[in-house]
């Protein structure tokens, strides 16, 4: 049932069908352009929200059924709190419980005005994010509809502005990053039946469409290279590695890249040590940082993002085999250092070693930050609602934070430092895959920076925000797409010339 909605600008005007959706604030005050569009049904709107105690609090809703005065079926009042205190985010959420309300209708018309004027192109764009947000459902392996579930949207939305071009051209970036979203959700839902390394990279290979060069590695060109460490995770497995890069060369030719690296491990069964059966399900999510970084780099390509960005991502499953690596085996890492593998459920930090190497000497580039479902951990530590931080650069974490509160994809950064080094050194080799029961996220987080060597950089653990997160009013899916309008904040606001 592969349904979309339908968003489009057009000036202020008094809808006759469907539903229509306005503003007001905590006084329950509503703009002139509201007022001309409710007529006399405003008046009702008063009484209503007496009798329904509604007092436009941000996020509440006023529903009046069959209005009078009205030609709708359906009158929504949307409460925004208190006018000073709207961030941009604010709209996003405005956006996802507008949708909420949307959903099931075939018509919906939205009057994007405060009580103090017209929303400005820049939140109306928000606005519309987070209706398209909101409207994301992953149903495609579903053949009959649900009674009780929240219905595919298929509606046709007109969103009343001021100034329907403006709108529109600011909304063509959010639209970008929409897009990006949506596909990291749905590379996270897709089962490991379906996507397997092969086909996760034939899927990153549709950006080149969008004008990104996209490179895939094969196991015989990894094995060349020298990485073992990513090899010995995917060896297990009936599915062939990768390694795809992706680069969208949108800056000046001399400009080093903004580089993402991406943890794919398309299913994670934990491997000889295996894992206990409940919820193991979830670990067809373990590519999320490799979706991420495919989203992002198709939101940077759409919107013709003025920057140099690479993409890459490893790309393997770790399964347990008669010919799958061992505890106690010891591998050669592409960069020469040598890791004694524990834990073979300590699988990413492996992936990552290989390809944060690769790209740090190919590709010298402005700095990396690389996103891993990578610890259980971080989730004792954080919950679900920052992903843990790790980095060597204050000022690229710095960067991080800001673009986490404005975007409300938060990062909480965590210590690094020798006495947790110190944890992964081996009896046998340089060092081991895992550090003991204690700090599993900071010494996981240890053995990446063993391979960054001075390139700054930082590490999101997104094992809690990107699977299985709470529910909010962009996000109804079991997967978040966590992490692209994080970064696509971050290169916008510091990496564009
Ligand atoms: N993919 C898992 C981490 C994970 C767990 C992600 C739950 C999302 C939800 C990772 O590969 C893993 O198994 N980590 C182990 C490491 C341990 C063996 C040192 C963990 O966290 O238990
Ligand atoms: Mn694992
Ligand atoms: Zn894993």
């Amino acid at each position: 049932m592969p349904v979309g909605i339908k968003l489009g600008f057009v000036p202020f005007s008094t809808p006759t069908k469907g539903i229509l959706l306005v503003f007001c604030d905590d006084g329950l005050r509503l703009g002139p352009a509201t007022r001309r569009v409710l007529g006399d049904a405003a008046a009702q709107v008063e009484r209503a929200a007496a009798a329904d105690r509604f007092k436009g609090k941000s996020g509440a809703v006023l529903d009046i059924v069959a209005p009078a005065d009205l030609k709708v079926a359906r009158l929504a009042v949307i409460g925004c709190g208190k006018l000073n205190e709207l961030k941009s985010q604010d709209f996003l959420k405005l956006g996802g419980i507008a949708m909420g309300r949307i959903s099931g209708a075939t018509d919906a018309t939205l009057v994007a005005e405060l009580p103090s004027g017209p929303m400005k192109p820049d939140q109306v764009a928000d606005l519309g994010l987070g209706i398209r947000l909101r409207a994301y459902t992953f149903d495609r392996y579903k053949t009959k509809p649900r009674e009780g579930e929240e219905k595919p949207a298929s509606a046709k939305i007109a969103i009343g502005v001021a100034d329907a071009d403006a709108a529109r051209k600011a909304f063509r970036s959010r639209e970008a990053v929409a897009g990006g979203v949506v596909l990291a959700r749905d590379l996270v839902n897709e089962p490991a039946n379906v996507l397997y390394p092969e086909e996760f990279a034939r899927r990153a290979g549709a950006l080149k469409k969008l004008g990104v060069v996209v490179e895939v590695l094969d196991a015989k060109a990894m094995k060349t290279l020298g990485m073992n460490a990513l090899l010995g995770v995917g060896q297990g497995s009936e599915h062939e590695s990768r390694v795809v890069v992706m680069r969208w060369n949108g800056g000046k030719r001399s400009d080093k890249p903004v580089a993402f690296i991406g943890k794919g491990v398309c299913f994670d069964t934990g491997g000889i040590s295996i894992k206990s059966a409940s919820g193991m399900e979830d670990m067809k999510g373990d590519m999320a940082g490799a979706a991420c970084v495919v989203g992002l780099m198709h939101a940077l390509a759409e919107r013709k993002a003025k920057v140099n960005a690479l993409g890459a991502i490893g790309l393997v499953e770790n399964m347990p085999d008669g010919k799958a690596q061992r505890p106690g085996d010891i591998v050669t890492t592409m960069s020469g250092q040598t890791i004694e593998v524990i834990n073979t459920d300590a699988e990413g930090r492996l992936v990552l070693a290989d390809v944060l190497h690769y790209v740090a000497t190919k590709y010298s580039p402005k700095f990396m930050i690389d996103l891993a479902t990578l610890t259980g951990a971080i989730m004792v530590a954080l919950g679900q609602e920052y992903a843990g931080m790790f980095s060597n650069d204050d000022k690229l974490a710095e960067r991080l934070v800001e673009a986490g509160n404005a975007t409300g994809e938060r990062v909480w950064r965590m210590p690094l430092g020798p006495e947790y080094d110190k944890m992964i050194d081996s009896k046998f080799a340089d060092m081991k895959n895992t550090g003991g029961r204690h700090g599993g996220a900071i010494t996981a987080a240890q053995l990446l920076q063993r391979f960054v060597d001075k390139t700054p950089w930082v590490h999101l653990d997104i094992a809690g925000t990107a699977l299985g997160s709470p529910q909010t009013d962009i996000n109804k899916s079991w997967s978040s797409g966590w992490g692209v309008r994080l970064l696509d904040r971050l290169v916008a606001d510091h990496y564009e010339k």
